[in-house]
This record gives C-alpha cells, structure tokens and sequence, in this order.
C-alpha cells in the first residue's frame, strides 16, 4: 500500500513510501482508509526532534475514516463504516496517511447513521474536541451572550463557529487573519475581533467581563487573557496549545468572578464519549454545509508542503487527505 511516512533514523525524511498492508493483531480492526485529515499535531509529529512524536519511523495521521475489513467483533463487520483516531495512532503507532491502517478495538467509532467518511474526517480529531467544548460550555450554562472561538481559521475554531452558530449561540471569532474575516462570518460569527483584543485594560488582574464563554485552542497568552475577560459564572473550553503551552494566570477570575476552566481531550476518550461526539456531530452537521468548511483535498504527495502551511497558521478549515489521490 502507498503510506506517508515519517522517518527520524538519520536525520529528517517524510515521504509517500510502498509500505506492506499493516498486520492486525489480537482484537484489532483493519480499516480500509477512504478519507484522512489534517490536524494541528500531525504538523508536530512531522518535525525534527518532535516532542510529540515517540518513534523515530512510523506512518503519520492521527485520525482517518473509512470501512472496516476485517475484525473480531460481530457489531465492525466488514463494510461497516468507521472512523479511527486517538490513543497513539500516528503519535506512537502507524497512523491513518495511508491506504489502510489497523487498531485496537477501543480507537474505532461506528459512523452514526447518515455521517459519511467524507464528513467524518471532515470533522476529524478537531471536530471532536470542538463538539466536547461545546458540549461542555452548554453543561456548565455558559452561553448565554458572546462566546470568544480562538485561533477561529484554524480546524477547532471554525468547525466550533459552526457548530455553536447551528445551535443557536453567538460566537465572536479571534483570529490573526484578518483576511480570513468573512469568510469566518460565513461560518457562523457575528463579529470578528483580533488576537489582540481579546481583553482590555492589560495593565490590570482582570479585564471588563465580556465573554459568557469561550473555546480555546490556542493557550499561552490568549488564555490567560480569556480568564481576565470572562463574565461572572462563565467558563472557557481549553483544548489546544498552538501559542505555547505555559498558562500565566492569578487566581482572581476564579474565586470572584466564580469563572472555570474546562479541560477538553477527546484523544483518550473512553468509546462511549468518542460515541457520543460522533452522534452530536451528526445531528448538528444536518443543518451545517459541512463543504464549506473543507479548505482542500490533497493527496499523500501533498503532505509535507501542507503541514509547513499548518505550521504557520496560513490554513483555513479543514484539510482532507484523499490516500487514493496520485
Ligand atoms: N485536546 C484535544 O483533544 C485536541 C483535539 C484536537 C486538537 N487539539 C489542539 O487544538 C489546537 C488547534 O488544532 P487545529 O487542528 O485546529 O490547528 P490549526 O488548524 O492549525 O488551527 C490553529 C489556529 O490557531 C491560530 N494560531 C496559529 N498559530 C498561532 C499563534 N502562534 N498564536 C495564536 N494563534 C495561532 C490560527 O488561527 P487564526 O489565524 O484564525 O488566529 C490557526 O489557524 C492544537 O494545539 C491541537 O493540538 C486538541
């Protein structure tokens, strides 16, 4: 099979190679893989000396959707529709850049009914983590007025515009794309702000409250500054760390403006909650024109060029990798 291969042995190579079809082993799912997608972590992954990745060879991808071709569990059967993603897969394991991939049992979710591959992967791994933020903001009730979405043209954000706009919420984009601002308004928000105004009054623990929400994919900076802005009682969806890991921040937006931090992965989930994310994407994306959230379609070949484009934030949506495609 045709597989993108990242490969760290001596010194740095990703490239389409001719790899054998990936052994199955004891309860593992063979998937034939129709559609994979690009996310923030497989740019990662691709790096030299990556932090994230844990092998020094393996075929990247952390998620891919398709059919599954063989497996022992009577509810896969052959045929069955299925996305793959989370745990180690294209992090520690072979991943979903490639013509099949294989999996433990726990990593694969049954494509609710009227969800195809396509739109699968259209969501992806940032799908996921944009329905658990929205899931989680409505369980706390904190929507009621503008919900801040980060890091906006990116695949968390503006799948997230979309799905709190179908839902009835008003998002505000932040982005550093000012170029990208009606094309984010398409997507759903009702205004588009700059990464830079996300709070005011910089020199003071907490800013005006403005936000009855927020998701967050970005941290760093923006995150402490989304705590400083956050009205009474309300909450932002932390997921991402695309502006640095660190989180400089007091204790002041908690204990008197009574504020949480909600954590968001969806990459350890257990099968019921992947199970569920994939049922809410479902009924959401009905009123959703999921096309136009997909930038491009690129092959295996394409790869490397699109993860440099990823890694400097110049991608907007989704970008769908179609392993058929020469
Ligand atoms: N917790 C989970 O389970 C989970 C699941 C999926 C993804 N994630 C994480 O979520 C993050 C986003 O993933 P993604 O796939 O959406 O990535 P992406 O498509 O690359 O989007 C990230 C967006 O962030 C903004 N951005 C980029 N560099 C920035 C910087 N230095 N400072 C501020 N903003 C910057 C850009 O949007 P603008 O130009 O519009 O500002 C960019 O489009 C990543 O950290 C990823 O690992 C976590």
């Amino acid at each position: 099979m045709r597989a993108f291969q990242i490969d760290e042995t001596d010194g740095l190579r990703c490239e389409v190679v001719e790899a054998p079809t990936p052994p199955r082993g004891d309860g593992e799912v063979l998937v034939s893989v129709q559609w994979s997608g690009i996310n923030y972590k497989d740019a990662m992954v691709a790096e030299a000396k990556s932090r994230v990745r844990r092998v020094s060879r393996l075929i990247g991808g952390v998620d891919a959707a398709g059919v599954v071709v063989a497996s022992d569990d009577p509810d896969l059967a052959p045929g069955t529709a299925v996305a793959v993603h989370g745990g180690v897969l294209g992090v520690a394991r072979d991943g979903g850049f490639a013509d099949y991939v294989t999996a433990p049992r726990a990593w694969i979710s049954p494509l609710p009914a009227g969800l195809s591959p396509h739109d699968a992967m259209a969501m992806g791994t940032a799908g996921l983590a944009a329905m658990a933020s929205v899931l989680a903001l409505e369980h706390r009730g904190a929507l009621d007025g503008e919900v801040l979405v980060t890091g906006a043209s990116g695949g968390v954000g503006s799948i997230a515009l979309s799905l709190l706009a179908a839902r009835g919420h008003s998002p505000v984009a932040s982005t550093g794309s000012p170029s990208a601002a009606a094309w984010l308004r398409t997507r759903g928000a009702t205004r588009v702000i700059g990464r830079d105004d996300v709070a005011d009054r910089p020199d003071r623990v907490l800013a005006t409250p403005q936000w009855a929400g927020a998701i967050d994919c970005v941290g760093g900076a923006t995150l402490a500054s989304i705590l400083r802005s956050l009205r009474y009682g309300a909450a932002v969806a932390a997921s991402g760390l695309v502006a640095g890991p660190e989180l400089a921040t007091t204790v002041y937006p908690f204990i008197t403006r009574n504020v949480a931090l909600l954590g968001i992965d969806v990459v350890e989930a257990p099968p019921a909650v992947r199970e569920r994310l994939w049922r809410e994407l479902a009924t959401t994306l009905a009123t959703i024109d999921v096309a136009a959230l997909v930038e491009r379609t690129i092959g295996l070949a394409d790869l490397p060029a699109t993860l440099d484009e990823l890694r400097a934030g110049t991608v907007r949506g989704r970008v769908l990798v179609d392993p058929a495609a020469h």
